[in-house]
């Protein structure tokens, strides 16, 4: 049931710090300060590279752990959205891992992908929601999301506990890699441990994100701009307000703005920014200031050192808990969601609903 929430999208948003921490708990032994994968006897010392595939919502989190996989295993990963993935003939090498990623476990070109790369010799990791779907049965590593059934079409908690467990899996890696010490392992874990409780910060912001809400349902076009891990975000961001307010969105990594779609700015055209603290701030910042320079109308979401650096000339700002790099794109994906719900229902839009979509797409 929906409880006292309106839909079950807000049901699923809201549900997040519960849902993220139920997720982590079985990936997390935090008394010993470890990260530990649920089937440890899987050897992924020999994995010399990863190959990512999912579709949409899943797809942006596994844009995620690209960076995550990268920056602290040193594995080299490759990304494709699987419709893709499966007809362009991609070359497998021995020693290489597949990660599909479906909340449903049943998308078919995900599926499709898993079968092609299983015949080429892959070893297969599903981060899947439904345990017991194609995608979690045909496996070789299940890395379950324990998200709970999610009913409304656009995808939200499965989203954040899809980037809990990947968080866990590139620590895993690393760790089998020899790149990570104790020291740095207990630090990441503390890092990914304080997510729920920055979730639950983050949807302290939810009144305020309702009341911007009118800033973007009167847009025909908007833009959200993101870099580095924050990157996905903005795509994620763009996606959900198209899915449910039917507002055409763009995401765009903050740097290419200058090559092309900075053309588009004009007073009409709402621009979100993610920008989080961290060593890519001042970048995203001055991308930033290079659309406001435009008369681009921009709303930021970043945490209060950020907002108070960079939040002058935005036409609002939201403000995110002080988190570490590595788990924000896990609490800035509350306020995207958040201000794509608000801006749907005030458009009155059928939220859990929306036209032309199906909660799991199993044809091509
Ligand atoms: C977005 C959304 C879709 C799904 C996509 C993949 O809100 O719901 O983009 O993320 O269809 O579905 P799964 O994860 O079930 O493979």
């Amino acid at each position: 049931s929906k409880g006292n929430h309106r839909h079950y999208m807000l049901k699923e948003i809201y549900e997040q710090p519960v849902v993220v921490a139920q997720t982590l708990k079985s990936y997390l032994q935090r008394m010993e300060d470890r990260v530990s994968l649920p089937i440890p006897d899987f050897d992924l010392g020999t994995i010399r590279r990863v190959t990512i595939v999912a579709c949409g919502t899943s797809y942006y989190a596994g844009m995620v752990a690209k960076y995550w996989i990268e920056q602290f295993a040193r594995v080299p990963v490759d990304i494709d959205v699987a419709s893709e993935f499966r007809y362009r003939a991609p070359v497998m090498e021995d020693g290489g891992l597949m990660i599909v990623i479906s909340q449903s476990g049943e998308t078919a070109d995900t599926l499709a992908a898993l079968r092609y790369a299983r015949a080429e010799g892959q070893k297969i990791a599903a981060v899947v929601n439904v345990p017991t779907s194609t995608m979690a049965r045909e496996a070789d590593l299940l890395l379950p999301t324990h998200a709970g059934p999610e009913i409304g079409v656009a995808s939200t908690k499965a989203f954040t506990c899809q980037l809990a467990v990947l968080a866990a899996f590139a620590a895993n890696l690393a760790r089998a890699k020899g790149r990570l010490d104790a020291k740095a392992e207990k630090e990441l874990v503390r890092h990914l441990s304080e997510a729920p409780a920055a979730l639950n910060g983050a949807l302290a912001y939810d009144e305020s994100i309702e009341d911007m809400a009118h800033l973007v349902a009167g847009a025909r076009d908007v833009l959200y701009l993101g870099r580095g891990p924050d990157y996905p975000l903005a795509l994620e961001g763009a996606l959900k307000l198209k899915e449910i307010s039917y507002i055409h969105a763009e995401g765009y990594a903050a740097g290419e703005m200058k090559h092309g779609p900075i053309a588009l700015i004009d007073d009409k055209v709402p621009v979100i920014v993610l920008a989080p603290s961290g060593p890519l701030f001042e970048k995203t910042v001055s991308n930033m200031q290079e659309v406001q320079a435009r008369g681009g109308k921009v709303i930021l979401i970043s945490d209060y050192d950020g907002v108070q650096a960079a939040g002058e000339g935005c036409i609002a700002t939201i403000t995110m808990p002080k988190v570490h790099p590595l788990i924000a794109p896990m609490i800035y994906a509350v306020p995207v969601q958040l201000l794509a719900y608000h801006v749907a229902v005030a458009k009155g839009t059928d939220v859990d609903q929306p036209r032309n979509l199906a909660k799991s797409v199993t044809v091509e």
